[in-house]
């Protein structure tokens, strides 16, 4: 848990909403000087909303009502509480919390607000702190390959991990659940499966799914332009039908937190996911395409302007596919491993290692597991 914010604070309706502000000032970072204003109504507090001016750092005017603000949110009082209640785990992509809450306006603002409102717990923080004097001490900035191992012991993927060494596993056996798939096969076996749930009622069905996949791929490339809904599952849950084909290798179901889907089609310049690490060692198991990943070491973690408003997992505010050096002056010194994932191949990356993933290859398919200790 995270001492700074006792939980049990926010018992009362108006401490949830002191609380709420608290978290978005205190989380606020604007490296690159967005500017805008966001009201926030909570229908149920009328006097109880507030108007955020996005500058320096954020600006809170209460019981303001603007009707010229850039975006307005409307949030409950119910999904307030419940921030709290999960500010370390709350996952903004969860149908029962975004389902509550309306938008209206400039959604970029709006996004900007709720990273603002995560935090990790100690027990996350120590991990990344951990990591980086591990990496500091092993020299992992200057690694310049990656170790594959061919059919190893779950000794030898424990004695990397026990390192922090990102490791690649190959020639899986027997029969590796991973080999020969298609988006064919994945309608063939599992059309019914729900992939993507993109609301509280919104659905789709990976029928659905590789239908929207294959229209997207079927257009020209030059119509795919910057800011696009790449059709990406981005780590929703993967269908428990869907388990038995897909590992977890190596180790029992019950080392892992549930397993996660990343298919979809994404152009090789625009990142499946941008800079960011996981306070859990990562398995990835590609199924469909290739992945290119670029790795930091985690004692690095001061080059790449972290963000300190985070909880699942912790993006960084530098993006490589993009670099801004006048912004992000330290990334200039930043250095990376890139490696290519294949299909059939696991990769095992220890907790805290920095990562940038592209799809080489669309279609393109992998499935994480997260090491559950
Ligand atoms: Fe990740």
């Amino acid at each position: 848990m995270n001492t700074s914010y006792p939980q049990s604070s926010f018992s009362t309706d108006a401490a949830a909403i002191d609380g709420f502000i608290d978290l978005v000032c205190s989380g606020f970072e604007n490296p690159e000087g967005i500017t805008g204003t966001v009201q926030v109504d909570i229908p149920e507090y009328p006097e109880g909303g507030f108007l955020v001016h996005f500058a320096g750092k954020a600006g809170i005017e209460r019981g303001k009502s603007s009707l010229n603000a850039d975006t307005t949110v409307t949030i409950p009082i119910a999904t307030v509480h419940r921030i709290f209640a999960e500010f370390e785990t709350l996952d903004w992509r969860d149908p029962e919390i975004i389902g509550t809450i309306r938008f209206a306006g400039n959604l970029a603002l709006a996004n900007h607000l709720a990273k603002c409102c995560l935090r990790p717990s100690d027990q996350t923080v120590a991990r990344f702190n951990r990591a980086g004097r591990l990496h500091a001490r092993k020299g992992y900035r200057e690694l310049a390959v990656l170790e594959k191992l061919h059919q190893p012991t779950q000794r030898q993927i424990l004695e990397a991990m026990d390192e922090g060494r990102p490791v690649i596993i190959a020639g899986l056996e027997p029969e590796p659940p991973c080999r020969d798939w298609t988006l064919e096969r994945l309608v063939e076996r599992y059309a019914d499966a729900v992939v993507r749930v993109r609301s509280a009622n919104q659905r789709q069905t990976m029928a659905e799914f590789v239908a929207e996949l294959q229209a997207f791929m079927a257009r020209p490339h030059d119509e795919i332009i910057e800011g696009f809904v790449k059709p990406y599952t981005e780590g929703a849950a993967l269908p428990e039908e869907m388990w038995p084909d897909f590992g977890p290798l190596f180790f029992e179901r019950e080392d892992f937190i549930p397993p996660q889907l990343w298919l979809g089609a994404v152009p090789t310049h625009v990142p499946t996911s941008s800079l960011h690490r996981d306070p859990l060692t990562g398995f990835l198991l590609q199924v469909i395409g290739r992945k290119r990943l670029d790795l930091y070491s985690a004692d690095q973690a001061e080059l790449l302007y972290p963000m300190k408003a985070y909880n699942n997992y912790q993006p960084c505010w530098f993006k490589p596919e993009k670099p801004d050096y006048a912004t992000y002056p330290k990334a200039k010194d930043a250095e990376y491993l890139s490696i290519t994932l294949n299909p059939g191949e696991l990769l095992v990356q220890p907790a805290g290692w920095f990562h940038q993933v592209h799809a080489i290859d669309s279609p393109n398919m992998s499935v994480s597991y997260f090491w559950r200790y």
